[in-house]
């Protein structure tokens, strides 16, 4: 019960350490929502598969014969041998425990001796597949059959997230850098949707990269919509081709609950996405991605700093937030709600907790 009605507070710690209600929130909000898989260039060719684990379920993305892209539940329609490991290519989905030979689409092509068997409707046999979906090369998955394309949950996005990055369709993942953090997701995420902590933590970023003064986190359908300016080219960390479109604008897109696109001034794209692993584990995946995928310097460096100033500065906050979210001396305290937004506000958290009570049905 909030102590002042007219006041957003953060939400009760139990949210953040309650087994059960982890255990909720992966047949609930997170198997209603669009999931980050992989890259589209990490499996280019007819055949190619990756596999991950998501929701305690293991799925594969394979690339079929007519070029498109599906998931499936790693798990033999048999009797439950899981099928692919890792990542690599194959003509066929063979099971290793009886040899039943599954398309590149799903269906049941054959098993050793299935003739033998009256009355078997071979072809009413095929992988359980997940909604998928490519959103400018990057492939998400929906374990809710019904759910709405994510143009409808992010409207608008994938036009500016293209008009902010124009060679989007020739990035591929330069570095992926895994971050382990001891914390729930959800306070490594409300952690990235607001830059209240900025000036106080982030120095290389506040004064490297952004202009705190012009930054802004509003909502668009169930994105948040990160905007700011870039700092003078003279306190730049690196420099920046002014000749490209939005060159001077920092920009990110956190796309609920997991996933976030994030354009730096000069159009370099990099991405977060959230992993939980137990109700007080998560791992943190940042992308850093160039034309091909090839070797580039000043990206090269901005990785270093990243993992060096802003990722290492955010582990040490988390990680206490963790902590503190276990003592018993804990209240949940009011959010900033600053009418006039802006930098030093938690508007975007308190919208966060929206989300959440709806995903949740709380
Ligand atoms: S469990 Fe896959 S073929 Fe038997
Ligand atoms: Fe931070």
């Amino acid at each position: 019960m909030n102590p002042n009605s007219d006041l957003h507070y953060a939400l009760e710690a139990k949210y953040y350490t309650s087994k059960e209600i982890f255990e909720k929130e992966k047949n609930n909000l997170l198997s209603t929502t669009w999931l980050f898989a992989c890259h589209d260039s990490e499996i280019p060719n007819v055949g190619d598969y990756f596999t991950f684990d998501l929701c305690d379920e293991s799925l594969f993305v394979i690339r079929g014969k007519d070029g498109h892209i599906r998931t499936f539940y790693n798990v033999c329609q048999h009797r439950a041998h899981q099928l692919v490991q890792g990542k690599g290519n194959c003509r066929a989905i063979i099971c290793p425990y009886h040899a039943w030979t599954y398309e590149l689409e799903g269906n049941l092509r054959s098993g050793p001796n299935l003739a033998s068997v009256q009355n078997l409707e071979r072809r009413s046999i095929r992988l359980q597949e997940v909604k998928t979906e490519n959103f400018k090369g990057f492939i998400f998955i929906n374990f809710d059959n019904n759910a709405i394309a994510m143009d409808g949950w992010f409207p608008g996005v994938k036009t500016t997230l293209g008009e902010f990055v124009p060679n989007i369709n020739l990035l591929k993942p330069m570095e992926w850098v895994e971050i382990p953090e001891k914390c729930n997701w959800k306070t490594s995420v409300e952690n990235h949707s607001e830059c209240y902590h900025c000036q106080i933590n982030h120095k290389a970023f506040s004064e490297g990269v952004i202009d705190p003064s012009t930054y802004d986190i509003q909502p668009q359908g169930y994105c948040l919509r990160h905007t700011t300016q870039m700092n003078d080219c003279a306190n730049m960390s690196y420099n920046v081709d002014l000749s490209v479109p939005h060159a001077k604008e920092y920009t990110t897109f956190f796309i609920w609950p997991l996933f976030a696109f994030q354009v730096y001034p000069g159009n370099f794209l990099n991405t977060y996405h959230w992993r939980p692993e137990d109700v007080d584990h998560c791992t943190v995946w940042r992308g850093w991605f160039s034309e091909h995928g090839e070797h580039d310097e000043v990206i090269s460096k901005m990785v270093i700093q990243d993992r060096e100033t802003t990722v290492a500065e955010d582990i040490t906050l988390v990680e206490s937030v963790g902590r503190g979210l276990k003592s018993r001396g804990y209240k949940p305290g009011p959010l900033v709600v600053d009418p006039s937004c802006g930098v030093n506000s938690e508007h975007s958290i308190m919208h966060l907790h929206k989300w959440y009570r709806e995903g949740m049905d709380l």
